[in-house]
């Protein structure tokens, strides 16, 4: 098991001193990590998904309808027939926006309108420590199940700015070279961290912050099975990186919304791109 393959602390600290703050450790993923034992089967085989996982459309498709304040273009959503509302997969400021390798925001620069600070147990402050104002409300939710539970969490980065995404991604690139780099960090307007939908979690102690092993904490291994009730999904499954274009990130979580979480969980459908039909992200066209 390999708990040592994440950045070293120099590098965080060469990205920090380069001015890329926190928001530089939230997108780390090292190409080479692994997960934990309890959450792979393999604990020391790359990730790698199957032809058939990295092309299944677990939901079936049609054409969905628009959020009524979206003015974008018609999208596919899931017409399961369980859930009572559907929402715009193109609109940033819809709860079931697709952010992948393949599409970007739109418009690139968007900013959401509606920012707020949860009150919830921030590792970080300002802009890292803002979410849009649903994702906000439900993440005190999280949080406060997860004490009710005994599990600390902390909010270790939530929006990011392109500018800022810009910082990170580039930071990245300088230590790693940009291959690299996008197997861990979203190219500015590439990322869910952009729309306000998304945020990272920490333990409080920092323990593994970041880093593979953060999987084992307790922190991730709570959020892993109770995220979803409370309107959240682990976006960057394990394994599943051929079709979410990134390596596992145990601390990234999505806000789609109770239902949809709820209706992904009980199907046991990995990522958002096999959930809404849409096609694999592995990378960059
Ligand atoms: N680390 C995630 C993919 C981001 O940069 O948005
Ligand atoms: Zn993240």
């Amino acid at each position: 098991m390999c708990y040592n393959c994440g950045p070293s602390r120099r590098s965080f600290t060469t990205l920090l001193a380069a001015g890329v703050g926190m928001a530089a450790l939230a997108a780390c993923s090292p190409d080479t990590r692994v997960a934990s034992p309890t959450s792979a089967p393999s604990a020391s085989s790359p990730q790698t998904a199957t032809p058939a996982e990295a092309t299944t459309t677990a939901v079936p498709t049609a054409t969905a309808s628009a959020s009524p304040s979206s003015s974008a273009p018609p999208s596919k959503a899931p017409p399961s027939g369980v859930l009572s509302q559907q929402f715009s997969l193109s609109d940033p400021a819809s709860q079931w926006v697709i952010v992948n390798k393949h599409r970007p925001l739109t418009p690139l620069q968007f900013v959401p309108a509606d920012l707020a600070q949860p009150r919830v147990q921030l590792a970080v402050s300002g802009e890292a420590s803002l979410l849009n104002s649903t994702t906000a409300g439900a993440a005190e939710k999280l949080f406060a199940a997860a004490a009710s539970a005994g599990v600390t969490m902390t909010l270790a980065s939530g929006y990011r700015s392109f500018q800022t995404q810009t910082a990170t991604y580039n930071g990245y690139v300088s230590t790693r070279g940009q291959a690299s780099a996008d197997t861990a960090s979203a190219r500015p307007g590439f990322s869910e961290h952009q729309t306000g939908w998304a945020f990272d979690i920490g333990d409080g102690g920092g323990a593994c912050s970041f880093e593979p092993c953060f999987a084992d904490q307790p922190a991730a291994v709570w959020a892993k099975a109770n995220a979803y009730k409370y309107g959240f999904v682990v976006r960057y499954p394990w394994m599943l990186n051929e079709i979410t274009g990134y390596y596992y990130e145990p601390w990234h979580l999505r806000f789609i919304g109770v239902e949809a979480a709820t209706d992904m969980a009980n199907r046991g459908i990995g990522t958002l791109e096999e959930y809404f039909g849409l096609e694999a992200a592995p990378g960059y066209p």
